[in-house]
Order: C-alpha cells, then structure tokens, then sequence
C-alpha cells in the first residue's frame, strides 16, 4: 500500500457491516400515525353507496400476466398529506442512518384482495433496496399476503443431497401492521397469493417503493466541496490500482467516518455492504473493500474550526443514478 496509510485501529470498526439482504423492523412509525393512515383507508371505503367518481375511481387493477395481479394508487388519493410526509420523513432518517441511503422514491399504495399477488421477480433497475410498509390489519378475514424472499444462492447446488421446502428455500414476511419490511432489490422476490374475503377491509394495504443513494452526506465543519475534493484523490487512486477487480462486482458499499479537526479520519466504520460477484463467492472482495478502506482513512482532509461527520455510498457496477 501507499504510504501514511492510518494504524489499523481506526479501520478496525469497518470489518461487520449492520445490513443483510432483509430488515424487519415492527412498530416502526409511532402508532398514532399509522393508526391515522389506516383510519384514512378505512374512511375511503366505508359508505359505499355514496362514492363519487373523482373521490373513488382512483384504483389502477395492475395486471402483468406471470407476475402481477393487484390494484394500486398514489397513496395521497387516500390518505392524507401530512401523513404521508411524516412516514417519508421518518423513512428517510432511518434510511441515511441505518443503510446510508438518503434518496426514496414516492411510495404506491397498493391493495391485495383475495386472487391478488406478485410473482417472482427481482428490482435490479429500480433502487438499491425495496420498502414496503404494511397498513394491513393483523387480524383479516384473508391469508396470504406474506412477502416473499428467495433466499441467496442456487437453490439446486445448494440442495443436492437434502430434501428442502419452505424456509429453507425463502423467507417470508406477514404484512403485520407498522411493519416496515426493507430487502436488497436484487434478491427474487414476491407476494404470496391471497385469499379469502373480497372486503377491501381484509386485504393486504402496504405503501410502497424503493431507497437508493443520494451523494455523500457530509454534517459539521468542512463543506461538501472540501470533503469531495479530498475524497476525488483517493477514490482515482483507488481506480488506478483495482479498476479491473472492481468491475466484477456489482453492489452499495456505505462508509461513514468522522474527520476531526485536524483534518485527520476516525471511527470509520462500512454501514452496508451489499458487494456481491456475479459468480459464485466473493473471494476477492475483501482484499478490495481493505484497501478501498485504507485509502479513506488515509485521507488528510483540511484543517478547520471542528468535527465533521461523512456518510459516503459508493456504487460498484449496475446502472449509474443521475
Ligand atoms: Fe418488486
């Protein structure tokens, strides 16, 4: 390596990631929110009788032979604004801080009534991870509605010489309600058929979308531009020597670290991990990932007044975001 590269110390905190391919988190908005959201559902379906065409025809029966069957609408036709601010809002802190991934897509509201689905399908294009937030009662008069996750690697190879079903093959998430269900785009994934009741009020009501990352989000002393412009550096150095390993891998890698006053890096630690080969194993990636954190902490960024704080996505292979 390079010379001044930092002691190991101050690297030593980015070996575990906080991510898998799939996060559950219950309860996750405050429940006078989602009780508020799900109480402006339950208001749009209730007197039938009096439902007007500009109030009502709102549903788009999304069909895709193979893959979907559901209906789906922009969430402010239902719910109200305010609220779906504060859940977008919440959404995104937890997004920046928990995966480093401060950029959402505006979420579908999407309803599944007995017949209604997804198929097996995968989002490589469309975000880095899905989210989907469940409205839906815990107790219905209706099964199914479970997402699905196809669990990592071939499930031929992997189960030769042993007999698998269910779990063992894929994970799979009720749509309880406050449940925020978060999973890499990239992992096969589905909605369990539904069935049961045809009362909109028993279906499964979740909002919908994706997170990706924004540019590098950087809080305290220095300025956005000096921290890139020390980032740059580093980050050619870094193309100049692994460039070609790289482009092997395909994936969200998220650092964040602080830079003290001195200009000098501490706490530098890897928040998400999502770097996989398209073969099988990622033998290499490792060794890549060491020395892609090396040069960071390496970094001597300017002098100033105090701390500033860093969270910096970096995106291996895959389609480029504006
Ligand atoms: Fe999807």
């Amino acid at each position: 390596m390079q010379g001044g590269v930092r002691p190991a110390d101050s690297v030593v905190a980015a070996a575990e990631p906080q991510v898998g391919a799939l996060v559950v988190v219950d309860n996750f908005l405050p429940h006078e929110l989602a009780a508020a959201m799900r109480a402006d559902i339950d208001a749009h379906f209730a007197t039938p009788f009096k439902h007007r065409p500009d109030t009502h025809q709102v549903w788009n029966y999304w069909f895709v032979p193979q893959t979907y069957t559901y209906l789906r609408t922009q969430p402010e036709k239902i719910i109200q604004r305010a609220s779906l601010d504060r859940f977008m809002g919440l959404l995104h802190s937890w997004s920046s801080e928990t995966l480093g991934l401060a950029r959402l897509s505006w979420p579908y509201l999407s309803l599944y009534v007995s017949g209604c689905r997804q198929g097996l399908h995968n989002d490589a294009r469309n975000g880095r991870f899905g989210f989907v937030y469940s409205l839906t009662r815990n107790e219905r008069r209706s099964t199914g509605g479970e997402t699905i996750v196809m669990r990592r690697g071939d499930p031929f190879l992997r189960n030769l010489r042993k007999a698998s079903a269910g779990a063992a093959l894929y994970e799979l998430v009720e749509p309880r309600f406050n449940r925020l269900v978060v999973f890499d785009d990239r992992m096969v994934h589905g909605v369990q058929l539904v069935e049961g009741s045809m009362d909109p009020m028993e279906g499964r009501f979740v909002l919908h979308g994706h997170l990706e990352e924004s540019g590098p989000v950087v809080a305290g002393s220095l300025t956005l531009e000096q921290v890139l412009q020390s980032l740059r550096s580093a980050l050619e150095l870094f193309d100049r020597e692994f460039a070609a390993q790289a482009r092997e891998y395909d994936g969200p890698l998220v650092l964040q670290f602080k830079i003290s006053a001195e200009g000098r890096v501490s706490g530098l630690r890897v928040i998400l991990d999502r770097v996989f080969a398209e073969r099988e194993g990622n033998a290499g990636w490792s060794e890549i990932k060491g020395k892609l954190v090396e040069l960071v902490a390496a970094i001597a960024f300017p002098a100033c007044a105090g701390e500033t704080r860093v969270t910096l996505p970096l995106q291996f292979g895959g389609p480029a975001r504006s």
